[in-house]
């Protein structure tokens, strides 16, 4: 009797598999950025979800969900049904909570289907146009000397710009005076305010910033130049060595969506990751793709797994103790 059960609920399984795939998605698709609106995760989760929007025929609804770094936002996805209709797009925050939030409502590994790469890029130190400081050289003397006279803005502990900050005050041998927000989009509104002092921020997130002359810009964390940002040395031209920060986005379901699914999602990424406006917006704010042929889903699970790692090092070695 039971073997008759299971084999028909195999037909039932098999049968059921390819047809989810065909009608996948029937309805709207939520896709959770753990950040404020205007942040660069945001600008990215848009600019992503417009594109696999029309590659699959259904609307891609953005809902920002911030806080704590990220992992509010991540929570969220982890406790989502495992349909294929609530994506999570995230980024080294994700693989840095890990180590920094004791607390954690879901496992970082094992929680969650990632479903591609999407980009990667470099941070960039900016300051409000009202500090004193012009040059890369003239910052980094003037955070020495003022430590925690100074405001950093962060999106929360764990967060991109926190994690900049951390190492930025580790090689420093300095504390700064951190202002924790939603999101660097927020935090950017008060550093062109002048409310905030200094960001360590994504360049998707400042480029336009810098070019309309809101704030100043001194310094990248890439051990190369940024193009759209040819004047700006390195944090390693300018006596950090080797200081190098990238921040990359990858897109995620929660653990279980079902492979046919998972595979029609990462589809459309990929069509996202080849649409010339994607790519052309992508240039324009500083950032890349995720190389082609190296973003899929097996990509995208090692990338995580091997960022909780180097980030539980890094953490470690910077002397940052998680606070909760
Ligand atoms: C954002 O989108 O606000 C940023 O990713 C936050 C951060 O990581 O600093």
């Amino acid at each position: 009797m039971l073997g008759r059960l299971a084999s028909a609920a195999a037909i039932v399984m098999g049968l059921s598999m390819p047809t989810m795939a065909q009608t996948f998605p029937d309805r709207p698709i939520t896709l959770i950025v753990p950040f404020a609106a205007g942040g660069p995760s945001d600008v990215l989760g848009r600019l992503i979800g417009q594109s696999m929007s029309a590659t699959l025929g259904q609307s891609v609804l953005i809902e920002n969900v911030g806080g704590a770094g990220g992992t509010t936002g991540a929570a969220r996805t982890a406790r989502a049904a495992a349909d294929g209709y609530t994506l999570l797009i995230h980024h080294l925050a994700l693989a840095a909570g890990a180590t920094l939030y004791r607390n954690l409502t879901y496992d970082t590994l094992r929680d969650f289907e990632p479903i591609g790469l999407i980009n990667q890029g470099p941070f960039v130190i900016v300051s409000k146009t009202g500090l004193e400081t012009r040059t890369i050289a003239e910052f980094l003397d003037h955070v020495k000397k003022t430590g925690k006279g100074i405001s950093f803005g962060t999106a929360g502990v764990g967060s991109g710009s926190h994690l900049c900050n951390m190492m930025l005050q580790a090689q420093l041998k300095v504390q700064f005076n951190e202002i924790p927000y939603r999101g660097t989009g927020p935090a950017m509104n008060d550093l062109v305010a002048g409310q905030l002092d200094a960001l360590c921020d994504q360049t998707t997130n400042s480029i336009p910033q810098i070019q309309g002359g809101r704030i100043r810009a001194y310094a990248v964390t890439a051990l190369q130049r940024v193009e759209q940002l040819p004047t700006l040395p390195t944090l390693h031209e300018a006596g950090l060595p080797n200081f190098e920060v990238t921040v990359w986005h990858a897109l995620y379901a929660p653990r279980g969506t079902p492979a046919p699914v998972v595979q029609r999602l990462s589809a459309a990424l990929e069509t996202a990751l080849k649409d010339p406006t994607v790519l052309a917006r992508f240039a324009d704010l500083g950032t890349t793709a995720y190389p082609a042929g190296q973003r899929g889903p097996a990509e995208a699970r090692a990338k995580l797994e091997s960022e909780v790692a180097k980030w539980r090092q890094v953490i470690a070695e910077s002397g940052f103790t998680p606070t909760n």
